[in-house]
């Protein structure tokens, strides 16, 4: 840390944007009187792993709630990361201290960083590498043991997330990514709510279409139990490689169905599988698994190791292959160059930036 700062004083940088210059006006009074304001300049110098040029963007890996997500490398470390790349908002600090919380599970997607020009904010975030569900989905439906292991970590994902007050809101296949080991990674915390404790409820329509719950649907007054409504969707498609309710372009068809159809099961499911969907998919809230009664003890899980799932040391069903340097991309530096666009002290979200302590001594060095 102390190198990385005496390295950083003695190459002298070209003034940029980036190497930011924060002006501080300071008023004060002159001891003649007469009022005088005076400038002063303090010069703030971001560390590095804090300023966009610091890493080649490389390919486009999705649209998340509010933003792009683009695959980049670290340039000092040659470290591959993911960077949302959003528009400022005042929500944005929802997902920004959902970020913080998620450090604390294995199953959620960790953030290295947070940074911010005039005009963007950016999240730094761990890459994970083995795609996601909904691409897994493509390749057809999934063995029973498959549905169990990544239902399982999801589980565990989500009632970490749930014990701190966040309720994801978001969850659909997309959002769950798998890591280089195969592993399960809950990511996009942009419609995350927090301070869900106890009773606690919110409203809003908030979410996708084919993953959200009724009660949201219907604009009631919901809780965590949303997230459980997701999960079940979630594992029918796994099984069955179909959506248990209308999931196609018509909105009110979807609602339609999913505040008053029953699913289909098919007859090849197994039970304890069936009895799992069915109480994750309960209209009623109150009496849906997950925020009533323990899903872990539920006979579909009967054969997991709860302790040696948490510490990730039960085989992932799939090994994802390593991307190969081809399929990175040619990297963008007229993108990344016009993203520096200044940083001054005007339109500053406060408390907004900061950087992973561990991240900062071993990937960075
Ligand atoms: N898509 C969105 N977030 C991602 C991440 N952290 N890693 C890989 N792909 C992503």
């Amino acid at each position: 840390m102390a190198d990385m700062r005496s390295q950083e004083r003695l190459q002298k940088r070209p003034r940029s944007p980036e190497n930011v210059k924060v002006r501080v006006l300071i008023k004060f009074f002159s001891p003649g009187g007469g009022g005088r304001r005076k400038k002063r300049r303090a010069r703030v110098r971001r560390p590095a792993p804090l300023q966009i040029r610091s890493y080649k963007l490389l390919k486009k890996l999705g649209q998340g709630s509010f933003g792009n997500v683009m695959l980049a490398s670290f340039i000092k470390s040659n470290q591959l990361v993911a960077i949302k790349i959003m528009k400022k908002r005042p929500e944005i600090m929802e997902e920004h201290h959902a970020l913080r919380i998620a450090e604390g599970s294995p199953f959620l997607c960790h953030a290295y960083a947070a940074f911010q020009s005039e005009m963007k904010a950016f999240f730094v975030l761990e890459y994970a590498s083995g795609g996601n569900l909904e691409a897994l989905m493509e390749n057809g439906r999934f063995s029973s043991s498959a549905v169990m292991f990544y239902a399982a970590e999801i589980v565990c994902g989500l009632q970490y997330l749930h014990s701190k007050g966040i309720v994801h809101r978001d969850i659909k296949p997309a959002n769950i990514l798998l890591d280089g080991h195969g592993h399960i990674k809950i990511c996009d915390f942009g419609f995350a709510v927090h301070n869900m404790f106890g009773e606690r409820t919110t409203r809003g329509l908030v979410g996708t279409y084919g993953y959200m719950a009724p009660e949201v649907m219907l604009m009631e007054e919901y809780n965590a139990a949303v997230d459980w409504w997701s999960l079940g969707v979630i594992l029918y498609r796994m099984a069955t490689g179909r959506s248990p309710f209308y999931n196609g372009r018509v909105r009110t068809m979807v609602k339609e169905s999913t505040i008053s159809e029953k699913p289909k099961y098919p007859e090849w499911l197994s039970g304890r599988l069936r009895n799992l969907l069915k109480k994750l998919l309960k209209k009623n809230p109150l009496h849906r698994l997950g925020t009533n009664g323990n899903i872990r003890k539920h006979p579909f899980f009967a054969s997991v190791d709860w302790v040696e799932l948490e510490r990730q040391r039960l085989k992932p069903p799939i090994q994802p292959q390593v991307p190969s340097s081809e399929n990175l991309g040619a990297s963008s530096e007229e993108l990344s160059l016009s993203l520096e666009n200044g940083y001054s002290n005007i339109n500053i979200l406060q408390e907004f930036s900061f950087l992973n302590p561990t991240w900062q001594e071993y990937a960075v060095g």
